[in-house]
Protein backbone atom coordinates (compact mmCIF):
# COMPACT_ATOMS: atom_id res chain seq x y z
CA UNK A 1 0.00 0.00 0.00
CA UNK A 2 1.15 3.49 -1.00
CA UNK A 3 2.42 5.76 2.00
CA UNK A 4 2.73 9.33 1.73
CA UNK A 5 3.02 12.22 3.97
CA UNK A 6 0.64 13.21 6.71
CA UNK A 7 0.81 17.11 5.60
CA UNK A 8 -0.26 15.71 1.94
CA UNK A 9 -2.66 13.63 3.41
CA UNK A 10 -4.73 15.95 5.80
CA UNK A 11 -4.92 18.07 1.93
CA UNK A 12 -5.88 15.61 0.09
CA UNK A 13 -8.63 15.24 1.86
CA UNK A 14 -9.77 18.52 0.84
CA UNK A 15 -10.67 20.57 4.03
CA UNK A 16 -7.51 22.08 4.29
CA UNK A 17 -4.25 23.89 2.59
CA UNK A 18 -1.27 22.46 2.52
CA UNK A 19 0.09 25.11 5.11
CA UNK A 20 -2.50 25.01 7.08
CA UNK A 21 -1.87 21.06 7.33
CA UNK A 22 1.27 21.91 8.62
CA UNK A 23 0.14 24.32 11.02
CA UNK A 24 -2.04 21.93 12.45
CA UNK A 25 0.30 19.29 12.73
CA UNK A 26 3.20 21.55 14.24
CA UNK A 27 0.73 22.94 17.02
CA UNK A 28 -0.23 19.09 17.88
CA UNK A 29 -3.83 19.10 16.73
CA UNK A 30 -3.36 16.29 14.69
CA UNK A 31 -3.39 12.09 15.66
CA UNK A 32 -2.60 9.03 13.77
CA UNK A 33 -4.79 6.07 15.32
CA UNK A 34 -4.91 8.19 18.40
CA UNK A 35 -1.34 9.33 18.65
CA UNK A 36 -0.63 12.81 18.62
CA UNK A 37 2.56 13.36 15.48
CA UNK A 38 4.11 16.64 14.97
CA UNK A 39 6.18 15.84 11.96
CA UNK A 40 4.71 16.62 8.99
CA UNK A 41 6.56 14.18 6.95
CA UNK A 42 5.55 11.27 9.00
CA UNK A 43 4.52 8.89 6.28
CA UNK A 44 1.05 7.29 6.51
CA UNK A 45 -0.88 4.57 4.75
CA UNK A 46 -2.97 6.40 1.97
CA UNK A 47 -6.02 4.44 2.88
CA UNK A 48 -5.42 5.08 6.23
CA UNK A 49 -8.68 5.37 7.93
CA UNK A 50 -8.17 7.05 11.82
CA UNK A 51 -6.57 10.28 11.24
CA UNK A 52 -8.00 12.67 13.21
CA UNK A 53 -7.44 17.27 13.37
CA UNK A 54 -9.20 18.56 16.15
CA UNK A 55 -10.29 15.47 17.49
CA UNK A 56 -12.12 15.35 14.36
CA UNK A 57 -12.02 11.84 11.61
CA UNK A 58 -11.34 13.43 8.91
CA UNK A 59 -11.50 10.11 6.88
CA UNK A 60 -14.85 9.06 8.82
CA UNK A 61 -17.53 9.97 6.01
CA UNK A 62 -19.80 7.09 6.23
CA UNK A 63 -20.69 6.93 2.84
CA UNK A 64 -19.20 8.65 -0.07
CA UNK A 65 -20.91 9.71 -3.30
CA UNK A 66 -19.23 10.96 -6.62
CA UNK A 67 -20.06 12.45 -9.64
CA UNK A 68 -17.52 11.16 -12.13
CA UNK A 69 -17.07 12.55 -15.82
CA UNK A 70 -15.95 9.27 -17.21
CA UNK A 71 -13.81 9.88 -19.79
CA UNK A 72 -13.47 7.34 -23.00
CA UNK A 73 -10.55 5.16 -22.57
CA UNK A 74 -11.37 4.38 -18.78
CA UNK A 75 -12.82 1.35 -17.74
CA UNK A 76 -15.99 1.05 -15.34
CA UNK A 77 -14.61 -1.36 -12.69
CA UNK A 78 -12.08 -1.11 -9.35
CA UNK A 79 -8.94 -2.75 -10.51
CA UNK A 80 -8.14 -3.97 -13.74
CA UNK A 81 -4.57 -5.49 -14.87
CA UNK A 82 -4.20 -3.75 -18.20
CA UNK A 83 -6.13 -0.76 -18.34
CA UNK A 84 -6.46 2.33 -16.09
CA UNK A 85 -9.86 2.08 -14.38
CA UNK A 86 -12.72 4.65 -12.78
CA UNK A 87 -11.25 4.30 -9.23
CA UNK A 88 -7.62 5.32 -10.68
CA UNK A 89 -8.88 8.62 -11.53
CA UNK A 90 -9.70 9.38 -7.59
CA UNK A 91 -7.14 11.40 -5.71
CA UNK A 92 -5.59 8.66 -3.07
CA UNK A 93 -7.56 10.18 -0.06
CA UNK A 94 -10.83 9.69 -2.27
CA UNK A 95 -9.40 6.00 -3.08
CA UNK A 96 -9.36 4.35 -0.05
CA UNK A 97 -12.81 3.68 1.33
CA UNK A 98 -14.10 0.73 -1.10
CA UNK A 99 -15.66 3.38 -3.99
CA UNK A 100 -16.86 1.35 -6.76
CA UNK A 101 -18.95 2.38 -9.92
CA UNK A 102 -22.92 2.02 -9.91
CA UNK A 103 -23.22 -0.05 -13.20
CA UNK A 104 -21.21 0.28 -16.11
CA UNK A 105 -20.06 2.36 -18.67
CA UNK A 106 -18.72 0.88 -21.94
CA UNK A 107 -14.91 1.48 -22.27
CA UNK A 108 -15.64 3.92 -24.55
CA UNK A 109 -18.84 5.81 -23.50
CA UNK A 110 -18.18 9.02 -21.45
CA UNK A 111 -19.77 10.93 -19.29
CA UNK A 112 -22.00 10.35 -15.70
CA UNK A 113 -20.95 7.86 -13.31
CA UNK A 114 -21.88 7.48 -10.02
CA UNK A 115 -19.11 6.18 -7.64
CA UNK A 116 -19.92 5.22 -4.13
CA UNK A 117 -19.40 2.85 -1.55
CA UNK A 118 -23.12 2.63 -0.34
CA UNK A 119 -23.65 -0.76 -1.30
CA UNK A 120 -27.28 -0.39 -0.82
CA UNK A 121 -27.85 2.58 -2.74
CA UNK A 122 -26.07 0.40 -5.97
CA UNK A 123 -28.06 -2.27 -5.51
CA UNK A 124 -31.16 -0.11 -5.59
CA UNK A 125 -30.53 2.02 -7.95
CA UNK A 126 -29.57 -0.74 -10.44
CA UNK A 127 -32.83 -2.66 -9.64
CA UNK A 128 -35.69 -2.84 -12.43
CA UNK A 129 -38.08 -2.27 -10.48
CA UNK A 130 -36.92 1.08 -9.44
CA UNK A 131 -37.00 1.85 -13.14
CA UNK A 132 -34.46 4.86 -12.54
CA UNK A 133 -34.32 6.54 -16.27
CA UNK A 134 -30.47 7.29 -17.64
CA UNK A 135 -30.22 9.81 -20.64
CA UNK A 136 -27.78 9.24 -23.60
CA UNK A 137 -26.39 11.23 -26.06
CA UNK A 138 -25.57 9.61 -29.13
CA UNK A 139 -23.87 9.84 -32.58
CA UNK A 140 -25.17 7.28 -34.44
CA UNK A 141 -23.82 6.84 -38.21
CA UNK A 142 -25.71 4.50 -40.94
CA UNK A 143 -29.37 5.57 -38.94
CA UNK A 144 -31.59 7.80 -40.26
CA UNK A 145 -33.60 9.65 -37.77
CA UNK A 146 -37.71 9.18 -38.32
CA UNK A 147 -41.11 9.11 -37.01
CA UNK A 148 -41.58 5.51 -37.54
CA UNK A 149 -37.88 4.97 -35.84
CA UNK A 150 -38.89 6.91 -32.87
CA UNK A 151 -42.23 5.35 -32.43
CA UNK A 152 -40.45 1.50 -32.52
CA UNK A 153 -38.05 3.45 -29.86
CA UNK A 154 -41.35 4.24 -28.04
CA UNK A 155 -43.11 0.83 -28.25
CA UNK A 156 -39.83 -1.28 -27.22
CA UNK A 157 -37.05 -1.91 -29.77
CA UNK A 158 -36.71 -5.41 -30.29
CA UNK A 159 -33.09 -6.71 -30.13
CA UNK A 160 -31.34 -9.45 -32.01
CA UNK A 161 -32.01 -12.08 -29.79
CA UNK A 162 -35.17 -11.28 -29.81
CA UNK A 163 -35.90 -9.24 -26.36
CA UNK A 164 -38.26 -6.42 -26.28
CA UNK A 165 -36.85 -3.73 -24.83
CA UNK A 166 -38.88 -1.31 -22.35
CA UNK A 167 -40.06 1.74 -24.10
CA UNK A 168 -37.28 4.72 -24.62
CA UNK A 169 -37.24 8.43 -25.95
CA UNK A 170 -35.56 9.13 -28.93
CA UNK A 171 -35.09 12.39 -29.79
CA UNK A 172 -33.50 14.36 -33.16
CA UNK A 173 -30.51 16.67 -31.95
CA UNK A 174 -28.48 17.41 -35.22
CA UNK A 175 -27.93 15.37 -38.60
CA UNK A 176 -24.71 15.57 -41.28
CA UNK A 177 -23.65 13.79 -43.94
CA UNK A 178 -21.48 11.61 -41.80
CA UNK A 179 -23.92 10.78 -38.58
CA UNK A 180 -27.01 11.71 -36.66
CA UNK A 181 -26.93 13.27 -33.01
CA UNK A 182 -29.92 11.83 -30.93
CA UNK A 183 -31.05 11.42 -27.13
CA UNK A 184 -32.21 8.37 -25.87
CA UNK A 185 -33.63 7.82 -22.25
CA UNK A 186 -34.00 4.50 -21.14
CA UNK A 187 -35.00 2.59 -18.24
CA UNK A 188 -33.39 -0.38 -18.31
CA UNK A 189 -28.76 -0.58 -17.99
CA UNK A 190 -28.57 -4.48 -20.01
CA UNK A 191 -24.93 -5.38 -21.45
CA UNK A 192 -24.02 -2.89 -24.75
CA UNK A 193 -28.09 -1.55 -24.62
CA UNK A 194 -27.83 1.63 -26.14
CA UNK A 195 -25.65 0.16 -29.06
CA UNK A 196 -27.73 -3.04 -29.32
CA UNK A 197 -30.78 -0.95 -29.50
CA UNK A 198 -29.41 1.49 -32.39
CA UNK A 199 -28.00 -1.84 -34.15
CA UNK A 200 -31.48 -3.47 -34.00
CA UNK A 201 -32.50 -0.25 -36.16
CA UNK A 202 -29.34 -0.99 -38.85
CA UNK A 203 -27.21 2.07 -37.24
CA UNK A 204 -23.84 1.73 -35.40
CA UNK A 205 -23.00 4.17 -32.50
CA UNK A 206 -19.89 5.76 -32.94
CA UNK A 207 -19.94 8.27 -29.74
CA UNK A 208 -22.17 7.72 -26.27
CA UNK A 209 -21.89 9.82 -23.16
CA UNK A 210 -24.60 9.41 -20.24
CA UNK A 211 -25.94 12.92 -19.86
CA UNK A 212 -28.65 12.02 -16.31
CA UNK A 213 -28.93 9.24 -14.17
CA UNK A 214 -32.10 9.72 -12.18
CA UNK A 215 -32.39 12.97 -11.66
CA UNK A 216 -28.58 13.40 -11.20
CA UNK A 217 -27.71 15.47 -14.28
CA UNK A 218 -23.68 15.72 -15.39
CA UNK A 219 -22.80 19.01 -14.07
CA UNK A 220 -21.21 19.82 -17.34
CA UNK A 221 -18.82 22.07 -15.78
CA UNK A 222 -16.91 18.86 -14.66
CA UNK A 223 -13.76 18.44 -17.36
CA UNK A 224 -13.49 14.75 -18.75
CA UNK A 225 -11.87 12.64 -15.93
CA UNK A 226 -12.82 15.47 -13.20
CA UNK A 227 -15.46 14.45 -10.30
CA UNK A 228 -17.00 16.30 -7.12
CA UNK A 229 -18.88 14.89 -4.57
CA UNK A 230 -23.06 14.71 -4.82
CA UNK A 231 -24.43 18.39 -3.93
CA UNK A 232 -27.29 18.04 -0.98
CA UNK A 233 -29.96 18.60 -3.67
CA UNK A 234 -28.45 15.35 -5.50
CA UNK A 235 -28.41 13.49 -2.40
CA UNK A 236 -32.43 13.80 -2.48
CA UNK A 237 -32.18 11.40 -5.35
CA UNK A 238 -30.09 9.03 -3.28
CA UNK A 239 -31.99 8.95 -0.71
CA UNK A 240 -35.26 9.09 -2.21
CA UNK A 241 -33.90 5.63 -4.36
CA UNK A 242 -33.45 4.17 -0.79
CA UNK A 243 -36.37 4.66 0.72
CA UNK A 244 -38.55 3.46 -2.30
CA UNK A 245 -39.96 -0.07 -1.19
CA UNK A 246 -41.26 -1.46 -4.62
N1 LIG B 1 -25.46 1.51 -23.46
C1 LIG B 1 -24.35 1.11 -24.12
O1 LIG B 1 -24.44 0.52 -25.19
N2 LIG B 1 -23.17 1.37 -23.55
C2 LIG B 1 -23.02 2.04 -22.39
O2 LIG B 1 -21.89 2.27 -21.94
C3 LIG B 1 -24.19 2.45 -21.73
C4 LIG B 1 -25.41 2.18 -22.28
Amino acid sequence: MAKIRLDKFITNCGIYTRSQAKKLIHTKKVAVSGEIVTDEGFKVDELQSDITVNGINVTAEKYTYIMLNKPAGVISATEDKTHKTVIDLLDPCDRRNGLFPVGRLDIDTEGLLILTNDGAFAHDTLSPKKHVSKLYAADVSAYTYSKESRQRFSDGIILSDGYKCKPAVLDLVTENENFTSVTLEITEGKFHQVKKMFEAEGGKVIRLKRLSFGRIKLDESLKSGEYRRLTDTEMQFVASVKNKTN
